[in-house]
C-alpha cells in the first residue's frame, strides 16, 4: 500500500508490559488488522531472537536484573531484533511491531533514540492486567512455549512466576509526557492515551479500544442459494431459491443446536434480500448492515461471467489479471470492499457474545481473510462454498476452523461461482 503523505514516516509500535500481559496477543491482532488494511506490517518478537541465538529454556535467574551476564545478553538480543526492524523499514516496511517487555525507562529510551535517528515514529503500547488474566495467560500460552518444552506444568508455572517477579522488581510504567503512548488497562477496561495524532494512529487506537480476550465462536456463512445463483448472474438483489429457503431452515437448526437456552447471539446480515431471508428462521434478533453488501459489480451487475467476457473482454481480462485491485467500472474492487467492511471489523472485535455473519461471497472472503490473517491479495481466491458454515473458534493467538456443510448440498459446481 502507498501510504498517504500524513502517514509517510514508518511507524514502530513498541510493546511494553510484564511477561504474560497479552502483549503478543495484542501484537498479532494489530499485525492482522493493519496487514489486512494494506499496510506492510511485521512483528519482531525479542523472545524469538533470544531462543534463536541462545536456545530455549533459560532458567528464571537469566531474567534477574541483578544477573549482569543475563542482562547483557538480553540487551544484545533486544538490540539485534531492533536492528532487524530498522533494516526492514529500509526495505519499505510501514509498521513494525517490536514485541518485548521493554519494561524500564532506560530500555525504552534506547529503543526510542535508535528509531528516532532512523526517522521512525514511535508509539508505545503498554498492557497492564490483573492477576486473573495473568494466570490464564501463563497457563494457556507460556506452558506451550518452547521455553518450557520438557517441563512438568507445575514446574513451568513456578519458574515463569519467578521470571515475572524479576521483571516486577525493575518495572517502570509509561509516564513520559513527551512520548506517544497508549496504556491498555485490564484488556480495555481503561485506556490512557498520550500524544496520539495522525490518521493511522487514531484508527489503531479505535481498534485497540475494542479488542478483548473473551472467547466466543464466530460463524461465517454466505446466504442460501438465491435466484441469481441459479441463473449464474452476479450481484442484484434476488430472493432465495427453494434450495436457499431450505438452507435457511438448516442454518436455524445449526444455531439452535449450538447455543444454550436464552444465550444471546449477535447475528448480522447485509441489507440485501438473500441474506435477510437466510436469517429469517433464526431464533434470535438480527441486524442488517449495508456495509456487508456484496461487492458492487457496477456495469457488470446482473450479467453472467460469460456475458462479461463477451461484452467487456478488456474488463474481464483486467480482472483475471489482478482480481484484488480490479475495480468494476462504476463499482468496487476487493480493496474497496475491505475499506467498506473495516468498521464492521472493529464492531466485531467489540462483541463478547457468539456472532453469526450471513453475507456474500466477496464479503465472506475478506472477513475470513482478516480473521485468519491471510495476505490481502489471497482474499479474492478463498473458496467459501454456498450452504456451508465456517465455524471459527478462538485459540491462544487466532482461530481454529471447522467447516459444516449443511443441507441441501448443492455440490461444487453450483456452490462457488468463480475463483
Ligand atoms: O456469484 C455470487 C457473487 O456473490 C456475486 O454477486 C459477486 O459478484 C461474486 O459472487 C463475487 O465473487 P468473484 O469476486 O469471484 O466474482
Amino acid at each position: 500500500m502507498h501510504l498517504t503523505q500524513l502517514d509517510a514516516a514508518p511507524l514502530a509500535l513498541v510493546m511494553v508490559g510484564l511477561p504474560a500481559r497479552g502483549k503478543t496477543y495484542l501484537a498479532r491482532k494489530i499485525q492482522r488488522y493493519l496487514s489486512w488494511l494494506g499496510y506492510r506490517t511485521h512483528g519482531f518478537n525479542v523472545g524469538d531472537y533470544r531462543r534463536r541465538r541462545l536456545g530455549a529454556k533459560q532458567p528464571h535467574d537469566f531474567f534477574d536484573p541483578d544477573n549482569p551476564a543475563g542482562a547483557a545478553l538480553r540487551r544484545e538480543v533486544a538490540m539485534e531484533a531492533l536492528q532487524a526492524m530498522l533494516d526492514w523499514f529500509e526495505e519499505g516496511g510501514n509498521v513494525g511491531i517490536y514485541d518485548a517487555t521493554n519494561s524500564t525507562h532506560a530500555r525504552r529510551q534506547a529503543v526510542y533514540e535508535r528509531c528516532h535517528t532512523a526517522g521512525v515514529r514511535v508509539i508505545f503500547i503498554e498492557s497492564i492486567c490483573d492477576r486473573t488474566v495473568v494466570e490464564q495467560n501463563v497457563r494457556e500460552t507460556k506452558l506451550r512455549s518452547p521455553d518450557y518444552a520438557d517441563f512438568e506444568p507445575e514446574r513451568a508455572v513456578e519458574d515463569f512466576r519467578k521470571r515475572i517477579a524479576h521483571y516486577e522488581r525493575s518495572y517502570e510504567t509509561l509516564a513520559d509526557p513527551e512520548k506517544s503512548y497508549v496504556k491498555i488497562i485490564d484488556v480495555g477496561r481503561q485506556v490512557v492515551i498520550n500524544r496520539i495524532e495522525g490518521y493511522l494512529p487514531a484508527r489503531l487506537i479505535s481498534f485497540l479500544m475494542n479488542v478483548h480476550n473473551t472467547r466466543r465462536p464466530i460463524w461465517l456463512t454466505r446466504h442460501g442459494e438465491a435466484e441469481f445463483n441459479v441463473r449464474g448472474t452476479i450481484g442484484g438483489d434476488s430472493p432465495l431459491s427453494p434450495a436457499g429457503e431450505q438452507y435457511a431452515h438448516s442454518l436455524a437448526q445449526f444455531l439452535s443446536e449450538r447455543i444454550a437456552d436464552g444465550e444471546e447471539v449477535t447475528v448480522w446480515t447485509s441489507a440485501l434480500r438473500r441474506t435477510i431471508q437466510t436469517a429469517e428462521q433464526l431464533p434470535t434478533e438480527t441486524s442488517a448492515w449495508r456495509a456487508l453488501n456484496e461487492i458492487d459489480a457496477g456495469i457488470c451487475d446482473g450479467m453472467t461471467y460469460d456475458q462479461i467476457k463477451t461484452r467487456h473482454p478488456v474488463e474481464f481480462a483486467a480482472r483475471q489479471n489482478d482480481k484484488f485491485r480490479y475495480r468494476y467500472p462504476q463499482g468496487e474492487s476487493y480493496a474497496d470492499v475491505i475499506q467498506r467492511v473495516e468498521p464492521i471489523i472493529v464492531e466485531l472485535e467489540r462483541q463478547r457474545r457468539p456472532v453469526m455473519l450471513i453475507v456474500h461471497q466477496a464479503v465472506a472472503r475478506v472477513l475470513y481473510g482478516y480473521l485468519m490473517g491471510l495476505p490481502q491479495e489471497e482474499c479474492p481466491h478463498i473458496a467459501i462454498p454456498l450452504h456451508t458454515v465456517v465455524q471459527l473458534t478462538p485459540n491462544a493467538y487466532g482461530y481454529e476452523e471447522q467447516l459444516f456443510p449443511l443441507e441441501p448440498d448443492l455440490g461444487a459446481a453450483r456452490s462457488s461461482s468463480s475463483s
